[in-house]
This record gives structure tokens, C-alpha cells and sequence, in this order.
């Protein structure tokens, strides 16, 4: 336990930092350079959150995402981590994504069990370096369609593929899902839906489908596009958000980078035409997994602020807040 109280790690857990020997192998190097000279920010988040999953592996069991994040970005928010605790900070970097993780997970799990027929979907847009179809064992009964740029879903391709070729124990890359296809689409174009369903995806069937850390890179219209896509999907079948949104606050972190944020998604949502919004925020009790129990920590302090407040009052920051969100939606419940 830490000085905290918190679940997270002691001090000898972080100063344990060791790359696997296979990151330095010609075939891997030669995958993350490519990466790293000729790839666009946008598509280098995808290895950025790979690395928080791997550095905080005492909460998330992702054993490929140190391979697919790569020495950079490990390296990168392993000094952060380290200056952290060395700081003392509350809020030790990368712990936003662990919780997004593990909350995605869960929801997603407590989603494919809510469906009557086990014969269901999944739909990660934005998937990136996303490796849920063969983690997750509740898969087991589900399609899983991966959507990414066509060299990022190639380049996770590869990398798995030379794990695949220098290990012995061929377990460890078996897709737990009942399949996994990916769709090389832009979801910024009129015809990603059309790729999706010419892929295999049935609207018809039972859907998940995860946004997670997607939609603010999108403008306004693109992610309001995509959202109105999904929710029309709830006339027929049954259908499951989850997706993770920044309020405008947030998008001031990076105001080149963010575009599309909702202070009120759940209020959006439902004038879309889900039929049932649950949001969350950071710290609250189904989005901590013992990782934010810190009261006065930057999230727990938000958590008790008004989502009216803009404006923190102890130091005058911006509220900035990332909400999590599952809508959902089915024939029954659809009016038109
Ligand atoms: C922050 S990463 C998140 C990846 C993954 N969902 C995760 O949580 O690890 C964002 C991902 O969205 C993808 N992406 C961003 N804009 C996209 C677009 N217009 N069409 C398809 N994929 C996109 C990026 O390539 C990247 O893989």
C-alpha cells in the first residue's frame, strides 16, 4: 500500500523497471521506428495508452502492451511515474487510463451479459493498440471488429506477429473472441459503416461497441455523425455505448489536438435517441478499482464540485473531466 492508503504499488514496484528482452529484437525495433519517424500524433496515442496499460500491469493484465506501446513511450511515462512519487503527487501519471481500462472492461463484461441471445458484437472504434478480443474470455461468444487507420491496425498486426514467431508458448496470441476482424476505415469518412458491414457486422445483432479515447480527437460534426450511426443502430437491436467524453475544460489541455467535447453527455445522448444514460466520473465508486480512493486527490475533489462549476475554487483551475458514459438502446424502446 501506499503512503495514501491507496491499492497502488509501493515504491520498489515502479523502481522494478525492466523492457522485455524481445522489444529489442531487429524484427520489433525496426516496427517501432516506423512508428516513431513517420507516424502522426494521432496515431502515436494509440502506443501512448499501450503504456500506461503496461506500467500499471499490477491492475490491468495486458501482457502485449509493452511490446505494442514500445521503449519510447514506456520510457517516457515511466519517468513521469517516477517523478510523481518522487513529488508525492496525488495523482500519479497514467493512472486515468488504468481506471478508463478497467471501466471499459467491466461495463463492457456486466453489457454482454445483459443480452439474451450470448450472440453478440463488438465494435472497437479506434481500437488502436486495444487488445481486448484476446484478453477478455467473456468474448468468447462475440464477434469482435476492430476499426483503426489501415498502418495502425497493420503495424499491431506485425508486432504481434513477431512475438508470435520468436515464442515458444503460441497460447499467449490466441484470440479469445469468436473472431476478430479489423476494418482499416476513417471514421472522419461517410463510408466507415459501409466498411464496418461489408467486414461482417450484422446490425441486427445484439452490440457493443467501445469509444474509448476516440471521440475527442474528432470535430464536432464527425463525432456527433458517428454518435447518431450508433444510436440509429438501437431500432435494431439491442445496443450498448461506452465511450469516455472530455468536457470543454478538457479539450483546453491540448487545444490543437482536442476538438469535440460535452459538458452534458448525458443529456446529448438521449436526444439522439438512447433510451437509458448512466454517466460516471473519475473516483466515483464504479470508476476507482482502488486506485483513486485519495480524498483529496484531484479527481475526488472534482467529484464533489458541481458539474456546473468551470472553475476550481481552491486554485482557480479549469475543471477539467473526462466522464464515462454507457447509453444504451433497443427496438422496443425505439418510437420511430
Ligand atoms: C488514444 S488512442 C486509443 C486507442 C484504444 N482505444 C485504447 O484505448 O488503447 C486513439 C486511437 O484512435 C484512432 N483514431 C483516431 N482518429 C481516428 C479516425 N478518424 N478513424 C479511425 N481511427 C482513428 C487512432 O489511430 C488511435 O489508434
Amino acid at each position: 500500500m501506499s503512503s495514501q492508503g491507496t491499492c497502488l504499488p509501493d515504491d520498489s514496484m515502479w523502481q522494478e523497471f525492466k523492457l522485455p528482452e524481445l522489444l529489442f529484437s531487429d524484427a520489433i525495433k525496426q516496427q517501432h521506428a516506423t512508428i516513431e519517424n513517420e507516424w502522426d500524433s494521432l496515431r502515436r496515442s494509440a502506443c501512448q495508452t499501450a503504456a500506461a496499460r503496461a506500467l500499471w500491469k499490477h491492475a490491468i493484465h495486458d501482457p502485449f502492451a509493452e511490446l505494442l506501446a514500445g521503449e519510447t513511450y514506456l520510457r517516457s511515462l515511466y519517468e513521469k511515474i517516477k517523478n510523481d512519487r518522487l513529488n508525492n503527487a496525488r495523482e500519479i501519471s497514467g493512472v486515468i487510463l488504468a481506471v478508463r481500462t478497467l471501466w471499459f472492461d467491466t461495463k463492457l463484461e456486466a453489457a454482454l451479459n445483459s443480452f439474451k441471445s450470448k450472440e453478440s458484437q463488438l465494435v472497437l472504434l479506434g481500437a488502436g493498440m486495444d487488445m481486448r478480443a484476446y484478453r477478455l474470455s467473456c468474448l468468447r461468444e462475440s464477434d469482435v471488429f476492430e476499426i483503426d487507420f489501415p498502418e495502425v491496425l497493420q503495424k499491431k498486426t506485425n508486432i504481434l506477429q513477431a512475438a508470435l514467431d520468436s515464442s515458444k508458448d503460441h497460447q499467449t496470441t490466441k484470440v479469445m473472441a469468436k473472431s476478430l476482424t479489423k476494418v482499416a476505415a476513417d471514421v472522419r469518412d461517410d463510408d466507415w459503416f459501409k466498411k464496418l458491414q461489408m467486414a461482417g457486422f450484422v446490425p441486427q445483432k445484439n452490440t457493443v461497441w467501445i469509444l474509448e479515447g476516440i471521440l475527442y480527437y474528432l470535430s464536432h460534426s464527425q463525432a456527433m455523425q458517428v454518435l447518431k450511426i450508433i444510436a440509429d443502430s438501437c431500432a435494431l437491436a439491442h445496443t450498448v455505448l461506452l465511450a469516455d467524453f472530455m468536457n470543454e475544460s478538457s479539450t483546453t489541455l491540448s487545444s490543437s489536438i482536442f476538438h469535440f467535447y460535452s459538458d452534458w453527455p448525458d443529456q446529448l445522448l438521449p436526444s439522439l435517441g438512447f433510451t437509458h444514460v448512466a454517466l460516471s466520473q473519475l473516483g466515483d465508486p464504479d470508476a476507482h478499482f482502488g486506485l483513486m480512493n485519495d480524498p483529496l486527490s484531484l479527481f475526488n475533489k472534482l467529484r464533489r464540485l458541481p458539474r456546473t462549476v468551470q472553475t476550481n475554487p481552491d486554485d482557480g483551475t479549469p475543471c477539467c473531466r473526462l466522464y464515462l458514459v454507457q447509453a444504451s438502446g433497443s427496438p422496443k424502446h425505439t418510437t420511430s
